[in-house]
């Protein structure tokens, strides 16, 4: 950089950091290095080998450290680093910096770049502050949450704001969540993450104004981690060791759920339960939405509609069926009316209040609403109490909606930047905080309220909370879904890419409203999505007020066959299913997962991988890119044998040329997989009456995993069992390992197939101990 420019940017009222005869030298600290230029101070720590924590000060005082996102005892873990001339190296990573730049480069122990710095690092303008880091030519980014547009985020700028988007659009930006993490991928897969924990708006530019350049500004403290690959899976699984693991999710919430704003009535209720198992048409859960309240109020009950929602529920129970009611967080404004959540929340002094100290008061559903100030522990554990009688109705969840906070007619959409909050929690100092700074956790700590209240009020049972606005680090609180989606072909494909990116993001449990929220969806439309959403984390039917029904059955009995075939499916594969959601519990590896995940080689190859993804790393979904059109389309199966779902023949071609059907989604095993299915129920609370289906798709390396619980409980018996299976002189045989935990499974019988050119197929008895039992040659 040029003198000129530094004054032009300093007359600027801005502050670069570049080059200075005066630079400190760097100082080494048992696990990092600390380095000042000027009034710039920075800290560069390592949590773990892989994981680099990056804090910077424009002004010589650090902030207090403290997060939403990373809990204390992450942020306080630490490992002995080696240090070097220029900073450090652990036993994964180097990090190399010029102390009068404070330029920051991240290697790998071969000294190959992971994540560098630009030459000018970190700009400062008096308001915030911008991140300069190198963007390689043919590096991808993915990640940050629910954005719309694209899969790659390469080329895009996105905000991190949490916003109330109804009728948003693939470039509408921003939407419901901020999650400020993305990946890099470069060559073969190499790939590293950045996590700015920072609550405040930011933004992410990969690439958008400046080709090589990544940009990221925001207000607020400079605090972010590094995480180094090599792989993909690495780095979700290290960034949700910072962040958290979703815990494992009921059985039931894998379920199929029919939703609709709203479902009226105690009648009509009952009546689509009766059609569902009239029509033998598997469902877990009916939601109720923001009707079935006394004129919108959260934690009413409208009786004259449903006059006794104890006996509905247990009524539903008794049919398979869960019912989870939404519980928006805005508190109608009921002085002296006996509305017990207003009365008690204002006796605690729990609501937010403007900057000259009065209370907040604005529209939202049920008129003028004062809003809950969840940066209070204290505030939560009140809003948690709520909760109570709902739970001893035995709801089986809640939805939280609403919570960008969306306030109605104004134009920001939110309540006022300068409202108060209180932050009373954790190990944060009690202070107060400007809505600016609080607005993108004001909904990942509702949740957490109704989390942990759920969790007083039932312990035993697993909390579900459903969320539409979120931060990272929400996903140890809720499940997610991307919000008021249109019945357009376009959203369809949207759809698939959100939840993929939402999946690298940490919230392994995400789905989009099926069908689309607003519009009606044509009948190929609703149909395309039921087979898509079968594979999907959260498979839920919901639709607008008076857009038409969306019911499974509303377009006929032929496309309801379709519709049905998938969600039978989808059923039938809950044993797969649920043992990826409790892997997802233990590792941070996603459900729903990019093909790229787990076979790097897909990437580069020529195919849209757009309405492409895995569930876990055995099954491939590979939907037409454009779904909407009759047009063939190219499949490219990554190197290493696959079979066909539907026939379980073995693929030869890794390009495949499909002609789209209506009725057949394209759904790929990998070779070497043995899958575990269950006979088809029509609820998860009905057990299975049957064998243990093992699906055994012979290949290198061939295996697979059985685990199972009760499904509901926090804490329980368990049952895992690793088994192979490997070709013998005489025919495919099966090892069984030793079976862990005492949680005692339904069968008694198990039903192997061997896929291939030949079927075998074979029962045999339970396999409770470690075992090898010769498949293929005895079914011949
Ligand atoms: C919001 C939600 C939508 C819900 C509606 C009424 O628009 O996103 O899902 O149906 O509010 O509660």
């Amino acid at each position: 950089m040029t003198l000129r420019r530094v004054l032009a940017v300093l007359a600027l009222g801005a502050a670069i950091i570049s080059g200075s005869a005066t630079a400190e030298p760097i100082h080494h600290l048992a696990n990092g290095i600390a380095a000042e230029a000027g009034s710039v101070k920075t800290r560069v720590t390592a949590l773990t080998p892989s994981i680099v924590r990056v804090r910077v000060t424009p002004d010589g005082k650090f902030g207090e450290d403290a997060s939403w996102a990373v809990p204390a005892s992450v942020r306080r873990e630490s490992v002995f680093v080696s240090a070097t001339p220029d900073g450090f190296r652990t036993s994964a990573v180097t990090v190399h910096l010029d102390p009068a730049t404070l330029q920051l480069t991240l290697a790998d122990l071969a000294g190959k770049t992971i994540i560098t710095d630009l030459p000018e690092p970190l700009r400062f303008d008096g308001h915030g502050f911008v991140l300069r880091k190198a963007l390689p030519i043919g590096e991808h980014i993915f990640g940050m949450g629910d954005k719309t547009g694209v899969l790659d985020r390469r080329g895009y700028t996105f905000t991190n704001w949490d916003t109330d988007a109804p009728g948003f659009t693939p470039s509408t930006d921003p939407i419901y969540k901020a999650i400020p993490f993305f990946i890099g991928v470069g060559d073969a897969g190499a790939s590293y993450g950045l996590f700015l924990d920072n609550s405040w708006r930011s933004t992410f530019d990969f690439g958008h104004r400046n080709a090589d350049a990544i940009e990221i500004s925001a207000q607020g403290p400079i605090d972010y981690y590094l995480i180094a690959g090599p792989t993909m899976a690495d780095v979700v699984r290290r960034y949700t060791d910072l962040t958290g693991k979703p815990p494992l999710a009921a059985l039931w919430s894998l379920g199929y759920q029919q939703s609709r704003w709203s479902y009226m009535s105690d009648a009509e209720v009952r009546s689509l339960a009766a059609r569902f198992r009239q029509e033998h048409f598997p469902i877990d859960v009916i939601w109720l939405d923001i009707d079935y309240q006394e004129k919108n109020r959260p934690f009413t009950v409208n009786r004259s509609t449903f006059p006794d929602m104890r006996k509905l529920v247990t009524d539903m129970g008794s049919e398979g069926i869960r019912l989870v009611p939404i519980t928006d967080l805005h508190v109608a404004y009921l002085p002296k009316q006996g509305y017990a959540p207003f009365d008690s929340g204002i006796a605690g002094n729990n609501f937010v209040h403007k900057a000259d100290g009065s209370l907040y008061v604005a529209p939202v559903w049920p008129g003028p609403s004062v809003f809950p100030d969840f940066t209070r522990a204290s505030t939560r554990t009140w809003w948690g109490s709520l909760y109570k009688d709902f739970i001893d109705d035995g709801f089986a969840g809640f939805w939280n909606d609403m919570n960008e906070p969306a306030v109605f007619d104004t134009p920001t959409k939110t309540m006022p930047l300068d409202n108060l909050h209180r932050i009373e929690t954790d190990d944060f100092a009690p202070r107060t905080a400007t809505h600016a700074e609080i607005h993108n956790v004001y909904g990942m700590q509702n949740t957490r309220a109704t989390f942990e209240g759920m969790k007083r009020w039932r312990p035993d049972q697993r909390p579900f909370v459903m969320t539409r606005a979120s931060f990272a680090g929400g996903q140890r609180y809720a499940v997610t879904w991307t919000g008021d989606n249109s019945s357009t072909w376009d959203h369809l494909r949207l759809s698939v890419e959100q939840l993929i990116n939402l999946s690298l993001s940490g919230f392994a449990y995400s789905g989009a409203d099926v069908g689309g929220f607003t519009g009606g969806p044509s009948p190929e439309l609703m149909t395309r999505w039921f087979e898509f959403a079968a594979f999907t984390p959260i498979f839920r039917d919901h639709s607008m007020k008076d857009a038409p029904r969306a019911e499974p059955w509303v377009d006929g009995p032929a496309q309801m066959a379709i519709r049905k075939r998938y969600v039978e499916e989808r059923y039938r594969l809950l044993p797969y299913i649920y043992a990826l959601a409790e892997q997802n519990s233990r590792t941070g590896d996603p459900i729903m997962r990019p093909v790229f995940y787990d076979y790097p080689d897909a990437l580069d190859r020529g195919c849209d991988l757009s309405m492409s993804f895995t569930l876990g790393s055995k099954v491939l979904v590979a939907g037409p890119p454009k779904p909407e059109s009759p047009e063939p389309f190219d499949i490219c199966l990554p190197t290493g044998g696959w079979y066909d779902y539907w026939s379980g023949q073995a693929v030869t071609q890794s390009k495949l040329t499909e002609t789209p059907k209506l009725d057949v989604l394209p759904v790929f095993v990998r070779a070497g997989t043995i899958l575990p299915r269950q006979p088809l129920v029509q609820s998860t609370m009905e057990t299975p009456n049957g064998p243990l289906e093992l699906d055994v798709y012979p290949g290198p390396d061939c295996s697979g995993e059985i685990y199972f619980d009760d499904g509901v409980r926090t804490s329980g018996p368990s049952l895992r069992q690793d088994i192979q299976c490997i070709e013998t002189p005489k025919g495919i045989a099966l090892r069984f390992g030793p079976r862990q935990g005492s949680y005692r499974p339904w069968w008694k019988q198990i039903e192997v197939t061997v896929h291939g050119s030949k079927t075998a197929r074979m029962t045999i008895p339970d396999q409770s101990r470690a075992a090898e039992i010769l498949i293929a040659a005895a079914a011949q």
